[in-house]
């Protein structure tokens, strides 16, 4: 089979200029929470260490002129991974390109990117574990040589062009480290996971936003919001909106515990900060597979889900708060998930390995 030109010269013309973020990654910097999001890493609270070590790079990389070290941030969404990559650029004082991995569907896609950056500038991938194979190679020697080989023409007149490009640093977020390949997770200098956040955090962000919101709350419903709140700023910052409207209607916009606990409970949301979608999932597991051990695609398949939404977004939080476990033969609800669900676990059988 003839090989397929990588690009061909009206592909590059053709290919979109990468100026402006694509359309898919500014509906999700949603209006408010461009409004809420942190604008350095010194305004963001919590991740201390991850934003010490970051601090320290961007330091680094500014006071000898060079760019930053290709950085992957990985973490469960909501955590601040997006957040961290459009603060690295504006604390480094560098201009930033923001594209997803979902969009960069061919080389021609990514090739306006590389080119239009500017020397020391940042190029933030959401989403870089969906990258396709094809892109992802490409990506190789203009992450470790800043150039690319581009292939011109096709078949017996193909000849291949070396372009070299301004030296400048990636930002991969994932949610997903273990599906990036060995080659492109190892031309990352730097590498940081994004861990849930205290209800101290919590609080303190809750309290902050409020502000901007202009409602008045309460240092209890501020905490209260922050238990619910799944150790996620982006779940805080919702329900702190869902309570600044209901106490918009209902107190002239202060917020005091016992406005907050019935604002949540409207929500369907339970002390543990689970909401409904969360209970069903333990639920399922607990009616339809008896407590598990379930594999996760017939969780998902029973309650009508993705099962990456089950993975990605509803387990972290579960697993971390003991209410799930994940054995060698699937998803097993805890005694603690049993006495949440008001139901009595059932006595303790030993888990048996997968292979015996
Ligand atoms: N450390 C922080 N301090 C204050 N607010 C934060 C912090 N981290 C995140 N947030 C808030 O939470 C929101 C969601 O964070 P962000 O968009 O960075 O998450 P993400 O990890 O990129 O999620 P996803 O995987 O879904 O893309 C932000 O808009 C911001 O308002
Ligand atoms: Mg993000």
């Amino acid at each position: 089979m003839p090989r397929e030109p990588i690009l061909s010269a009206e592909s590059i013309e053709a290919a979109a200029p990468a100026s402006a973020p694509s359309r898919e990654t500014l509906a999700r910097l949603r209006d408010d929470e461009i409004a809420l999001r942190p604008r350095h890493m010194g305004e963001m609270v919590g991740q201390r260490k991850v934003a010490e070590r970051l601090a320290i790079a961007v330091d680094a990389a500014r006071k000898r002129k060079e760019p930053l070290g290709h950085i992957l941030l990985d973490g469960p969404p909501g955590l601040g991974k997006t957040t961290f990559a459009t603060c690295i650029p504006r604390d480094l004082g560098v201009a930033l390109q923001i594209t997803s991995g979902a969009v960069l569907t061919a080389p021609k896609d990514l090739l306006p990117y590389l080119t239009n950056a500017e020397e020391g500038s940042v190029l933030f991938i959401d989403e870089i574990h969906r990258l396709p194979k094809a892109v992802e190679e490409f990506m190789y020697p203009a992450m470790e040589d800043f150039r690319v080989d581009i292939i011109l023409g096709e078949g017996a007149g193909a000849r291949t062009v070396n372009m070299k490009l301004r030296p400048f640093t990636v930002i991969g977020a994932t949610t997903r480290t273990g599906l990036l390949s060995a080659p492109l997770r190892d031309r990352f200098q730097i590498r940081e996971h994004l861990e849930f956040y205290s209800i101290a955090e919590l609080s303190e962000i809750i309290r902050r936003n409020a502000a901007r919101l202009r409602v008045v709350i309460d240092d209890e419903a501020a905490e209260k919001i922050a238990r619910c709140s799944r150790g996620t700023p982006r779940v805080a910052n919702n329900r702190l909106r869902w309570v600044r409207d209901y106490s918009t209607v209902k107190a002239n916009g202060h917020a005091s515990l016992e406005l907050t606990d019935a604002a949540l409970a409207m929500l369907g949301i339970d002390e543990l900060g689970l909401d409904p979608q969360d209970r069903k999932y333990l639920e399922t597991i607990l009616r339809v597979f008896h407590g598990g051990p379930a594999g996760v695609e017939a969780v998902a398949h029973t309650m009508n889900t993705a099962t990456d939404t089950l993975t990605d977004e509803v387990e972290p939080f579960l697993l971390r708060s003991e209410l799930v476990v994940r054995t060698p033969r699937g998803r097993k609800l805890t005694s603690k998930a049993y006495e949440h669900l008001g139901e009595t676990p059932p006595e303790s059988e030993p888990e048996l390995p997968l292979f015996q």
